[in-house]
């Protein structure tokens, strides 16, 4: 069921469809029917109407100093002129006292226009993150499209990495007894997010002079959006599949791309970029699949290039996983996603 695929270096990666469609419960049908409700409405009226709809499909949670499944958070202000904060998650295990912790920042998912780091979802996802890999997780509240175009949601994310690399970081309570391990940073996403954690990451790695302390040991793409004019076998044959599909991706991507830009412009279609050269310092990556995402296709060829150009990448796939699985608890491939996590962050730290 649950098989991970780690292709061999010069072999192409290939995924074994499964012959059926996952079973969904009801509930999470409900959700996903209810969500493309708004997706729809979305496209329609250019984001407008998700602001009313907001708080029934994207309930929120405010941060919690007292431990609720072994993990505290704490909202932290980066840039009060653009509004920018992180939540950030700090296991409770008094164990930690001492000891080195990684640190993760993460890039919530939702088209670049849906969802902030108190989503109920991704307050959930990162709760988990930081206590499965127990490590410190920065989730970042990225400015949205379409009010915000590329590349302000990549700026603020090297906002972060800035605020982490300065002294303020001292100056934070629920940081105040750690130990953070900023010479073995992390960057992780899903979906968009994946996507602002490979462009930060290329970012980070242009200009590592510039950097006291923060350096990245590793990025986390899970079902990384990437795209570009031309479908893909997997976009053809998986359109319709829970979550997302061809419309959806079009209009998030109209919505985040600059005025008049298609989806070759480099945001989405990042492999003409890696192939004419990609930094030294691009760190290993971690890319997950789901066998059922019609993104896979983009995965895969995310994979091979970094591959080509030398990078160590490790591929995962679970192949009855749709879009967005980690979202819906029933979906057991997340307990396999965090293991996955914690064994690459513990690969990836020099110590
Ligand atoms: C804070 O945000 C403002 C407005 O977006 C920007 O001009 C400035 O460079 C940011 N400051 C830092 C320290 O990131
Ligand atoms: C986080 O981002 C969302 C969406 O852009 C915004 O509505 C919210 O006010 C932000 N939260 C904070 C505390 O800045
Ligand atoms: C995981 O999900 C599959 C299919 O939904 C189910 O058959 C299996 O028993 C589950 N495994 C666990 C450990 O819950």
């Amino acid at each position: 069921m649950h098989t991970t695929l780690i292709a061999s270096m010069g072999s192409k990666p290939s995924l074994q469809v499964p012959m059926k469609w996952p079973k969904i419960p009801w509930t999470d049908r409900l959700l996903l029917f209810m969500f493309s409700i708004l997706l729809d409405l979305s496209c329609r009226f250019n984001g407008i109407i998700s602001c009313c709809l907001r708080p029934f499909f994207d309930p929120r949670t405010a941060a919690n100093p007292n431990p609720v499944s072994g993990v505290c958070t704490s909202d932290i202000t980066i840039n009060s002129s653009s509004n920018l904060y992180v939540r950030v998650f700090v296991p409770s295990d008094t164990n930690i006292k001492g000891r080195l912790m990684p640190v993760i920042v993460y890039f919530h998912g939702g088209w670049f226009s849906f969802f902030s780091a108190s989503s109920c979802t991704y307050d959930t996802i990162c709760r988990m993150i930081s206590r499965e890999a127990c490590a410190v997780v920065v989730s970042v509240n990225y400015s949205l499209a379409p009010k915000n175009k590329f590349p302000v949601a990549y700026d603020d994310g090297i906002d972060v990495l800035r605020f982490l690399d300065s002294d303020q970081i001292r100056s934070i309570d629920i940081l105040s007894n750690l130990e953070l391990d900023f010479g073995s940073c992390f960057l992780a996403g899903d979906s968009s997010g994946g996507n602002i954690a490979h462009h930060v990451a290329r970012r980070w790695a242009l200009s590592t002079q510039n950097w006291k302390k923060v350096q990245l040991a590793g990025i986390i793409l899970i079902q990384p959006l990437f795209g570009g004019e031309d479908r893909t076998e997997s976009e053809i044959r998986l359109d319709g599949a829970p979550v997302i599909s061809m419309k959806v991706g079009d209009w998030a991507w109209k919505a985040f791309l600059p005025h008049g830009a298609d989806r070759n412009h480099e945001a989405a279609n990042v492999f003409d970029a890696i192939k004419l050269g990609i930094e030294e310092a691009f760190p290993p990556a971690l890319v997950v699949v789901g066998g059922f995402d019609p993104l896979q296709d983009w995965h895969l060829r995310y994979y091979e290039v970094l591959k080509v150009k030398g990078k160590q990448v490790k591929l995962v796939e679970y192949p009855y996983a749709i879009h967005a699985f980690y979202v819906f608890p029933e979906y057991n491939d997340t307990g396999k996603l965090m293991e996955e996590i914690k064994g690459f962050v513990q690969a990836n730290r020099p110590i």
